[in-house]
């Protein structure tokens, strides 16, 4: 099962919204087979595994073990448990039955009624760990939530800046913590960040330090005030805008890959937020700042885990730094920052009305 989690570690960054799948199948205690899920439509773990074993007939003699439950349902490729069955491999080992309702359970009700001895549970958590964005939409209705900001030593994450006009953003992190940054968007499907940080940094919000693929950029436009001059709107990757009005424009957005999304910003904002993610299939978002966006955040306990870089340098005032009760769970330091990484110990559920209104997605 080690093996198998090392193998599906290697489609990370293209699997989403599928999870990360690694297989390996063992004939007299050697690996004689192995395959992992490379990406998002491609063929699964199991089909590679199968594949790439040199002598067919010790299939009908081996193991296959796999780190998730084998798929029952034809999907963009055929059920895996079918093909197990055809194969005719007398036992299987599974880490974790599959959260998604399409499967969940069925897949090993097809290979048990095919009388295969199944396991199931075989280092359970570290297999639910690896994919803990896909266990987390889907046993908790919502997108898997990390927090990330860079702060001054004093606790600032800028100086105060009315407009673009007022100079660029206040520099923190270094080479290192850039790549590092870069790597968590690659890590996860959405990128998240307030009006005025838009406003202010005209980022790009896109992958450019680290391999994988563009997450989908989102911003909050309560008032539609974000200029199409901004870097966002450059079509280069989908993007979607979280606003108030009711008439959000339409003409020529979606040819830049923009989508309007109305929502109510009153009540329950981020957890509104979250529900339109999951309802597009997002299983992960990073929240990059800034701080009235992230303090929304925290205050709802909407978020799962959050890395705080934190720079060597005091500025004396500027805009305030978050900031959590809690103490750190690991502290590191890259290129003389420290990287303060904190998991979320007061999670709040999704409130059941809201999971009634996106569960028959
Ligand atoms: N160091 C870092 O890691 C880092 C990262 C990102 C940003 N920053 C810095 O942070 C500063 C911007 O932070 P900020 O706190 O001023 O703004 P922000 O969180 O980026 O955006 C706040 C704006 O978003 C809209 N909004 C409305 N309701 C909201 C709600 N409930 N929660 C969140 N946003 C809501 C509002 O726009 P309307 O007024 O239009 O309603 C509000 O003014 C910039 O200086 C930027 O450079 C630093």
């Amino acid at each position: 099962m080690k093996r198998c989690l090392q193998l599906a570690k290697c489609g990370e960054y293209y699997t989403a919204p599928n999870p990360m799948v690694g297989a390996a199948l063992v004939y007299d205690g050697k690996i004689i087979g192995e395959g992992f899920h490379r990406r998002y439509g491609g063929a699964h773990a199991e089909p590679n595994a199968i594949r790439s074993v040199k002598e067919p007939s010790l299939l009908e003699k081996s193991t296959l073990y796999v780190n998730l439950e084998p798929c029952s349902h034809y999907g963009k490729t055929p059920p895996c448990a079918d093909l197990i069955v055809s194969k005719q491999i007398p036992r299987v080992v599974i880490g974790s039955s599959d959260p998604n309702p399409k499967v969940a359970g069925k897949g090993i009700e097809i290979l048990t009624n095919a009388g295969i001895e199944v396991t199931v549970g075989v280092m359970e958590d570290a297999c639910r760990m690896l994919n803990k964005r896909f266990f987390t939409y889907f046993l908790q209705k919502r997108p898997y939530v990390f927090l990330k900001w860079a702060q001054t030593y004093d606790a600032f994450i800028d100086k105060k800046r009315q407009s673009v006009e007022n100079g660029k953003a206040l520099l923190i992190s270094n080479d290192v913590t850039a790549q590092l940054t870069h790597k968590m968007r690659a890590e996860n499907q959405a990128i998240m960040v307030g009006t005025q940080t838009i406003a202010l940094d005209n980022p790009h919000l896109t992958l450019r330090n680290w391999r994988g693929r563009n997450p989908v950029r989102i911003a909050i436009d309560r008032r539609l005030r974000i200029n199409r001059e901004f870097n966002i709107f450059d079509g280069k990757t989908p993007t979607v805008l979280f606003t108030e009005k009711e008439h959000p424009p339409k003409k020529n957005v979606a040819k830049k890959n923009v989508e309007y999304i109305k929502i109510d910003f009153n009540e329950k904002l981020i957890e509104n937020m979250l529900n339109m993610c999951y309802k597009k299939n997002i299983q992960s978002v990073l929240v990059e700042g800034g701080a009235q966006l992230l303090n929304t955040f925290i205050a709802s306990g909407l978020w799962d885990e959050a890395n705080v870089e934190v720079g060597h340098t005091a500025i004396g005032n500027g805009v305030q730094a978050p900031a959590f009760s809690d103490v750190p769970d690991i502290v590191k330091t890259y290129g003389g920052n420290k990287w303060l990484h904190y998991k979320n110990k007061h999670k709040q559920p999704v409130s059941a009305e809201n999971i009634e209104n996106v569960s028959n997605v």
